[in-house]
């Protein structure tokens, strides 16, 4: 069914199905672990069931998130000039498009649950699979969770105090970030389902708000209508370009918050194992989803330049409230905040579950501390097999309103925790556009490696059997654009590109201090690149 692919969070780390697909996470046929190959929930699923369409719903529903309504201040402000801004936007499109590309080659070679960990273990060996799950938990998880809970934080204020106020106390942004931030782990602390269900409420909501913003741009770009007169739209005299920025760093900065509304490209490759049919429809997904994504984000950033001044675009992280009040006056500023408040709500309450599964699984194999690989505040649901003997009252009414897995001692509550302390610092200390710089190189680090094993696999095992192969020029653009990406970060942002290598190279003592942990001995890399 369509509903099914809202859950992606279940798939993304599938549940057993015996319980309609919600069986408690203590069940044993929860994640095959291959030990042997170093490989982290990469499991190969019995069930089959994502279709075209499910896999199309799925990564559309995970890429429109909160980029659209809040990286063109970056973009404009870094590119300089309208036209200049939708050649970043396309750029940045295309970009995820030839990575996306690149992964669904991987993902028939490599047909397994868990995307990139399996791949770099696969192809460099378990220290890389490591490297990207220490980054995955520590950085690129709760860093996106941050960026849009500030951005959920932004929009709600924005819908109480409307589009005109100029200043507002950032810490207010913060807080308000940080209340829904708490809201959506302790939701997924209490339920798998609940949170889930959420999910797919919440997911309605980007799509109304992406559409509205579309039609109202073309409706007013053809009418001229507008509640406070038509906008001081330079560009009409000045033409496109004028203003179009010659700091090839800018252009680095203004592209890496395009890709952060792109991100999430990579979400089917979490879920090849569960395609009825991967090898002919992660490819179709993947070329129909982003050409799908970059019209529409294109047809977004028009209808901003047609409607708004570029100092205001430039200046607001909530473009979408300026937008609806421009347009509409308060009423508009307030349904667009509160529409993209909710698709924010939604998105960080799916990157929150399937995050807490993602350290709940590296607990369990051992990459973090096993206190973060159980279930319940202490363990109990492990010990009973994911289910608790003596159920209370209370217990089993709420068991009847969300499913049988309702209830504090069913979910990964230290791994939800765990992330969300995490997350909670990076909204504390970081801002958006700060926060979206550093996510882009820490990330753009590990595609940029993955899609390289794709060429290094193409290599090392030419005869491998791939249903599904790209021209080999994809991954090489891929590889090429994203180098020079994380070269210009390092003048960019120099500082935050220091600790993101700081950060990975951190993670080598810690991987061997784990598996010496796990394995009682000391194991050194098996570095298959040179097999
Ligand atoms: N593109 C999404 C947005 O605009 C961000 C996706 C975050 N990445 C992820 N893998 N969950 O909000």
């Amino acid at each position: 069914s369509i509903s099914s692919a809202f859950d992606f969070g279940s798939t993304l780390f599938p549940l057993s199905q015996t319980n309609g697909g919600y069986a408690p996470l203590g069940a044993p046929s929860q994640f095959s672990l291959d030990r042997q190959n170093g490989i982290l929930n990469g499991s190969l699923e019995k069930n089959k069931t994502l279709t075209y369409l499910n896999g199309l719903s799925l990564i559309i529903g995970l890429i429109i998130g909160s980029g659209i309504f809040s990286s063109p201040s970056q973009v404009n402000a870094n590119a300089g000039s309208p036209g200049a801004s939708l050649i970043v936007w396309v750029v940045a499109g295309l970009l995820a498009w030839t990575g996306a590309a690149s992964y669904a080659e991987l993902g028939g070679a490599i047909p397994l649950n868990g995307g990139a960990q399996v791949y770099l273990a696969k192809i460099f060996g378990e220290l890389v699979g490591f490297l990207f799950t220490w980054c995955a938990v520590f950085v690129l998880k709760p860093g996106s969770a941050a960026i849009i809970s500030i951005i959920f934080g932004e929009y709600v204020v924005r819908a109480f105090v409307g589009a005109d106020v100029e200043h507002i106390n950032p810490w207010i942004n913060k807080g308000v970030a940080l209340a829904g931030l708490f809201v959506v782990t302790f939701l997924n602390c209490v339920s798998t389902r609940l949170g889930t269900r959420i999910g797919d409420l919440f997911m309605f909501f980007k799509f109304i708000a992406l559409v509205g913003v579309t039609v109202t741009g073309i409706v007013v770009a053809i009418t001229g209508f507008s509640s406070k007169g038509t906008a001081s739209q330079e560009w009409k005299t000045t033409g496109w370009f004028e203003g179009t920025s010659t700091d090839v760093s800018g252009w680095a900065v203004a592209l890496y918050a395009g890709l952060w509304a792109f991100d999430g490209w990579d979400n089917t490759n979490y879920v090849t194992g569960e395609f009825k049919n991967p090898n002919r429809d992660l490819p179709r997904v993947i070329h129909t989803a982003m050409p799908l994504v970059i019209v529409c984000y294109l047809m977004a950033n028009v209808s901003y330049f047609l409607v708004l001044p570029l100092s205001t675009i430039e200046s607001s992280n909530t473009v979408a409230v300026q937008f609806g009040g421009q347009v509409f006056g308060p009423v508009g500023a307030l349904v667009l905040a509160l529409v993209v408040s909710a698709s924010c709500f939604g998105a960080l309450n799916a990157t929150t579950f399937t995050s807490g599964r993602l350290v709940y699984a590296a607990g369990k194999e051992g990459y973090l501390p096993s206190l973060f690989g159980k279930l319940g505040i202490r363990g109990s649901a492990d010990a009973t097999g994911g289910r608790l003997r003596h159920r209370s009252w209370f217990r089993k009414s709420l068991s009847r309103l969300f499913g049988d897995d309702v209830g504090i001692g069913f979910t990964p509550i230290n791994a939800m925790v765990f992330n969300g302390v995490l997350t909670a610092a990076y909204t504390i200390v970081g801002e958006f556009a700060t926060l979206v710089t550093f996510y882009g190189v820490a990330g753009y680090t590990f595609y940029f490696l993955t899609v390289l094993g794709l060429i290094v696999l193409r290599i090392r095992e030419p005869r491998l059997e791939r249903p599904y192969r790209t021209w080999i020029t994809t991954p090489i653009i891929f590889c090429c654009v994203s180098l020079f990406l994380l070269s210009r970060a390092v003048i960019a942002e120099p500082l935050q590109t220091l600790i993101v290598i700081a950060f990975i190279m951190v993670g080598v003592p810690v991987y061997f201090w784990r598996i010496y942990q796990r394995d009682g001995k000391l194991k050194f890399p098996d570095w298959k690149f040179w097999k």
